[in-house]
């Protein structure tokens, strides 16, 4: 591979399995290091079984994330609370509740949003996974670094690979994303990648150029950490 920046650590773990060990590992550390961590959240299927172990820890004794915030990287407008598509559900079932988590930040209204994070004194870790575009949380190509926080629309790309997780519903066309400049700033950013169709796309991210055309190649600018399976990388 090619020179990866400074400040970028690129991990390949042998599975789906050993990427959820590895990021569990950091995820803990990080919060020993730091009690009071506050984390962007992504959905998606690439961090579950990165909570499941995070949650076994938890229920082990071995971790305690009760006093960690997590905060919400990304939501579907349009939803009521009960919908099974909405992305606060899936972050409250995943993450939250099985974690043993009290604060949140929900992504609401951007400005209120944003002042809240700011309150917190910023983000301490964003995990994030890779969209098949290369789109991080919402921002789709193009995002610039500067990006706000606010609502978008979702690429067709994106609507496509976001099927997936909705069993035949409509997976709604306006969204609200933590922006770019948020993500950007976090102290420490991690992006768990997983499977061979995410290849192509992560040689693209540490490869080639810094474009927000490829929102997630400017998180090289950042202290990042990246975990891949073999299939991702190899
Ligand atoms: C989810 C999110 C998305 C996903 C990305 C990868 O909150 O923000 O950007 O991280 O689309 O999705 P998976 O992990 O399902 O391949």
């Amino acid at each position: 591979m090619g020179n990866l920046p400074a400040g970028v650590t690129l991990k390949i773990e042998a599975d789906a399995q050993a990427l959820a060990h590895a990021a569990a590992d950091l995820i803990c550390a990080a919060v020993q290091q730091k009690p009071d961590l506050s984390i962007l959240v992504a959905t998606g299927n690439t961090p579950m079984p990165t909570y499941a172990e995070l949650a076994r820890r938890a229920a082990a004794g071995q971790a305690d994330f009760s006093r960690v915030t997590a905060v919400q990287l990304d939501e579907y407008l349009g939803l009521t609370d009960d919908d099974p598509r909405s992305l606060w559900g899936w972050m409250q079932r995943s993450f939250v509740a099985p974690l043993g988590i009290t604060r949140t930040i929900r992504l609401h209204v951007p400005e209120e949003f944003d002042r809240d994070v700011a309150a917190l004194g910023g983000l301490d870790l964003a995990l994030l996974g890779l969209g098949p575009n290369g789109h991080l949380g919402f921002n789709e190509p193009p995002s610039p670094p500067e990006s706000p926080t606010r609502t978008v629309t979702l690429t067709p790309e994106s609507l496509e690979s976001n099927r997936v997780y909705w069993n035949g519903l409509a997976v709604p066309t306006g969204a609200m994303t933590a922006g770019m400049n948020l993500i950007l700033s976090a102290r420490q950013t991690v992006l768990l990648v997983s499977g061979a169709h995410k290849r192509g796309i992560l040689r693209c991210t540490l490869e080639g150029d810094q474009t927000p055309n490829l929102p997630a190649s400017l998180l090289r600018r950042t202290a990042l950490t990246v975990i891949a399976d073999e299939a991702a990388w190899l």
